[in-house]
């Protein structure tokens, strides 16, 4: 078989071959086996020995020309699939730009958080400190030593669950009271936010879990007029000016006098409106001046020092301060209402 019929049949043979190359790994195998080192055509030079020297420049020129024209068409051939993959990878990955992009959720503070964070900086301004007590009480110090014994009517206000009979969830922040005066020598100003417990049925206005921030101060001479002093301008700083305080008398049994607060209604500044039920005052706290027998029973000399307590309601404040209608909001995790806060 001549040179020319030769390389006609490989040209046969790569454009039937070009036409089912689907990619580029066939069409570099495809390549391979035409012009590579062990290819076709190059199996035609090496064939060349068997010629005359004459033939030789001819059919080596042949050759070349066909090495060329083949290489173009593997080369056309491998445009026409890297633009096709392109034009598929560009349908496969197509942006649409106008689609809203989905938002990051940001979070916010809870409004009890937002409360509490207020509260402790109008204390803190005034130089108290905030210290933290466990959740789980002993009775002795949620009861006993704030001068509530075994069966102490004051016991049934308190109802809670119980661990075992001398271990509760505590009732309300006081017994970081005792605590304090154990543990430290007067002067003693601190603050004692936290989580309380009581057995009380879920409703608008109550809950099983809620949050009190118990205020302490002792030293020489300290008297109701710096209670007084103390909580109004607590009440300044946490609403403005022209918001006081008004002293009703009360008992508890680790304060002697005993007073419950109650502050100006924010929302009609005491005129009277529908959130105070026209009384122009909310009540928010109990207080008093420490009982003696509180002050003897936790090691402080009561000749020596005096001092006074106050219990904050932190529900209270949070929805007063947001308007806040319902107790369960706080707790229900609903981000519809949680996000109003940000
Ligand atoms: N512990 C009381 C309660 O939970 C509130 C209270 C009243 C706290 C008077 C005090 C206080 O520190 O002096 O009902």
């Amino acid at each position: 078989m001549g040179m020319k019929e030769r390389i006609a049949e490989i040209q046969e043979l790569l454009v039937t071959e070009l036409n089912q190359v689907d990619g580029m790994q066939a069409l570099d195998a495809l390549r391979v086996k035409i012009v590579g080192k062990k290819g076709e055509l190059t199996a035609l030079l090496r064939g060349m020995g068997q010629l005359s020297p004459e033939e030789r420049p001819a059919a080596g020129q042949l050759i070349n020309e066909a090495r060329e024209k083949f290489t173009a068409m593997l080369d056309e051939k491998l445009a026409a699939i890297k633009a096709r993959d392109r034009e598929l990878a560009l349908q496969k990955e197509t942006i649409d730009v106008t689609q809203p992009a989905p938002q990051p959720q940001m979070g916010c503070e809870h409004p009890l958080t937002l409360a509490l964070n207020e509260v402790v900086d109008c204390f803190t301004g005034m130089g108290f400190e905030v210290v933290e007590g466990p959740e789980v009480e002993l009775d002795h110090f949620n009861f006993e030593l704030l001068n509530i014994p075994k069966n102490h009517p004051a016991r049934d206000a308190q109802d809670t669950f119980y661990i075992d009979d001398n271990i509760v969830l505590r009732t309300h922040t006081s017994p970081m009271q005792a605590r304090t005066m154990l543990s430290r020598k007067p002067p003693i100003r601190i603050i004692c936010p936290g989580r309380v417990y009581r057995a009380d049925e879920v409703d608008a206005t109550h809950s099983p879990v809620f949050h009190q921030l118990e205020g302490l101060v002792i030293d020489e001479d300290v008297t109701m007029a710096d209670l007084r002093g103390t909580l109004n301008a607590f009440a300044e700083r946490l609403y403005g000016k022209g918001i006081t305080t008004r002293f009703r008398p009360s008992f508890f049994p680790f304060t002697e006098p005993s007073a419950e607060v109650d502050l100006t209604c924010v929302s009609c500044k005491g005129k009277g409106c529908r959130i105070c039920k026209g009384t122009g005052w909310i009540e928010v706290l109990g207080c008093g001046m420490v009982n003696p027998k509180v002050l003897e029973m936790c090691g402080i000399d009561s000749k020596k020092y005096s001092g006074f307590a106050f219990g904050i309601g932190l529900e209270r404040i949070a929805m007063q301060r947001y308007s806040i209608p319902d107790m369960r909001l706080l707790y229900e995790g609903d981000m519809r209402f949680l996000g109003q806060f940000r």
